[in-house]
């Protein structure tokens, strides 16, 4: 069978991992896309820094936008990160050229995601994102194609790996705030800017994502009421434990009659409760469906590794052929949503 050329744009703790992945597995990918998934390109600032890959047989572009229209080609995965900029750039280039996308670019896709379905699907292709929202955990397509028969009213959760990964250690090691984020981002759990973790912006993102996933609307990122972490102690932690609680960092969208509650702050949790109990970079969902009743998926929500694998189950969709609309109903047919009003739910 032809084999599905791959490029990738960004080679840093996802990319560098992806074609690490898809070179060390390739037996095994082939044998389950039905076709080989080759790396043919990559994109990144710094040719000479050492990412113990083998790229002697791929071609190296230093504008991800000549990689999405470079003719050695079929698919650009895009992990360079940003909502504008080079990462923007790269996939509208590659949309504009009909070519597939599967991108972990949460930031991207919670500000430009309705028009970028748009293009995708008026050009016939699709763009993948199960890695954007809760890292190694497949959320996006149990949303999108595992609960196709429910009308979801909830979906909540802890949504951002760094800040569970802090907030626990700044319990259970008493550790301060400043050394413990200094320790996700060595661990590459943080966004290059890590305001964007402590601050809420990511888990927000995500949560725009969520709610145009189960709801079917688009979603400002801009109108989700945002709280973060930076001011919490070790001592307010301690302090809540000592009243039976734990503080987690908590993504929340509520969908009832009032219309659509969207909100991120850190939250108190009955200790005993599914969510208080997960630690450390895990990132925890549940989905209530009329149907199904509730859900909670648990797993890794970042890193190198696991926000690989979720990458890599996109790639092996697109060599499968599949084209998915981006949020399970065609972009056009998303709606505005009805804003419930703060505290409804
Ligand atoms: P990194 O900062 O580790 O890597 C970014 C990569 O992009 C680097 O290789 C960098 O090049 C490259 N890059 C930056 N600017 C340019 C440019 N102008 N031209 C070409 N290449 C460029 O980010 P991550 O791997 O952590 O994240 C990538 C994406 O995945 C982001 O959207 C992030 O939000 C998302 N994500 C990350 C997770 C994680 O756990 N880290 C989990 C889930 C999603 P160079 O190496 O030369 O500097
Ligand atoms: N910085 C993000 C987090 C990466 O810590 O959750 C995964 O999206």
């Amino acid at each position: 069978a032809e084999p599905l050329k791959v490029g990738v744009a960004g080679l840093g703790t996802v990319g560098a991992s992806v074609v690490r992945i898809l070179q060390q597995k390739a037996e095994q990918i082939a044998a389950r896309a039905g076709r080989p998934v080759v790396v043919t390109a990559v994109s990144a600032r710094d040719k000479g820094r050492s990412r113990g890959l083998d790229l002697s047989n791929v071609a190296w572009h230093m504008d991800p936008s000549q990689l999405a229209r470079a003719r050695d080609v079929d698919l650009v995965v895009e992990l360079i990160g940003g909502a504008e900029g080079p990462a923007r750039a790269c996939v509208e280039t590659a949309l504009g050229a009909g070519r597939p996308v599967v991108t972990a670019n949460k930031a991207l896709l919670a500000k430009h995601g309705v028009a970028l379905a748009l293009a995708a699907e008026g050009a016939g292709v699709t763009i993948a994102f199960e890695a954007a929202v809760a890292g190694g955990i497949p959320i996006v397509k149990t949303l999108r194609e595992g609960l196709t028969g429910n009308n979801v009213s909830r979906v909540f959760g802890i949504l951002n790996g760094t800040c569970n990964y802090i907030l626990t250690r700044m319990e259970k090691d008493r550790i301060g705030f400043a050394e413990c984020l200094a320790d996700a981002q060595r661990l590459g759990y943080a966004e290059a800017d890590p305001t964007f973790d402590i601050g809420g912006f990511d888990a927000a993102h995500k949560l725009a994502l969520l709610a145009a996933l189960a709801f079917g609307v688009q979603v400002d990122p801009d109108g989700i009421y945002i709280e973060g972490i930076a001011s919490i102690t070790p001592f307010d932690l301690a302090m809540a434990e000592e009243l039976g609680f734990r503080v987690k960092l908590l993504g929340v969208a509520t969908q009832s009659e009032s219309g659509i509650e969207l909100r991120v702050h850190p939250s108190m949790l009955p200790k005993d409760s599914a969510i208080a109990r997960v630690d450390g970079v895990t990132n925890a969902v549940e989905i209530d469906g009329d149907v199904v009743g509730a859900l909670v998926l648990a797993g890794p929500g970042a890193g190198g590794d696991a926000t690989a694998s979720a990458v890599i189950a996109d790639i092996v969709d697109i060599a499968r052929g599949a084209k998915l609309p981006v949020f399970g109903v065609p972009a056009a047919e998303l709606t505005a949503p009805k804003r419930a009003p703060m505290g409804t739910h």
